[in-house]
């Protein structure tokens, strides 16, 4: 697995903070597959489930895939999307879980997590919460969340290994892992090129 140096990794952290921000203010021409409503009706989530949010919520999404359908979420259980972004999934979580059941979002990006909370507030979703973190190091205690979720945030973590023991740490035992992300199909760049090709 792809390892950069520290100082390289400091430099991606801060360039995907950098380009989240910006994303925060609008999603045009800052991805090569489709956002939004087409995003969502393309990784096959069901009309029913994206007509409970306004298109004013739905226009933000920008993950690759439905990471909600790889087990039912069902009534009571407690759900946590890493790199939750502005809060798509999440919220959509808290709807599948009820008012009995617990939805949590994080991102590493302030702005990401605004938004996700404007969009809380506008689809008038109470049982969700959002809290900016930086998935190597969750602020959870052991074995919280029956469903841990993410959607397109793996790609871009430094410490994939970290970010996915973190994600096992915080299961209950039995709990399930969702993932929809990108991968890379050939050979690892080397350290140096590996900030160039982080968004590609
Ligand atoms: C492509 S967006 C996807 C957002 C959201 N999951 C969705 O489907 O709309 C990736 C998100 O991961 C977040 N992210 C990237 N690296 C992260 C990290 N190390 N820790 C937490 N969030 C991270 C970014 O800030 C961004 O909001």
């Amino acid at each position: 697995m792809l390892r950069p140096s520290a100082e390289v990794a400091q430099k991606i952290i801060s360039v995907v903070k950098r380009k989240y921000k910006n994303v925060a203010e609008s999603l045009a021409c800052q991805f090569q597959y489709p956002t939004g409503k087409e995003g969502l009706q393309g990784g096959h989530y069901p009309e029913e489930l994206i007509g409970l949010l306004p298109d004013d919520v739905t226009k933000w999404y920008c993950g690759v895939g439905n990471p909600l359908s790889l087990s039912k979420i069902v009534s009571g259980e407690k759900v946590l999307d890493l790199g939750c972004g502005a809060g798509i999934d999440a919220i959509l979580a808290a709807k599948m879980v009820g008012s009995s059941g617990l939805s949590v979002g994080v991102d590493i990006s302030e702005e990401m997590i605004k938004r996700a909370q404007s969009n809380k507030k506008i689809s008038q979703t109470t049982n969700v919460l959002f809290q900016v973190v930086e998935v190597a190091a969750l602020p959870f205690y052991d074995e919280q969340f029956d469903v841990v979720t993410t959607n397109a945030m793996l790609n871009l973590a430094v410490d994939k290994k970290r970010a996915l023991k973190e994600a096992y740490r915080v299961l209950k035992k039995g709990g399930r892992l969702h993932v929809a992300d990108q991968i890379l199909v050939g050979s690892a760049m080397c350290s140096e090129q590996a900030m160039d090709c982080w968004f590609k």
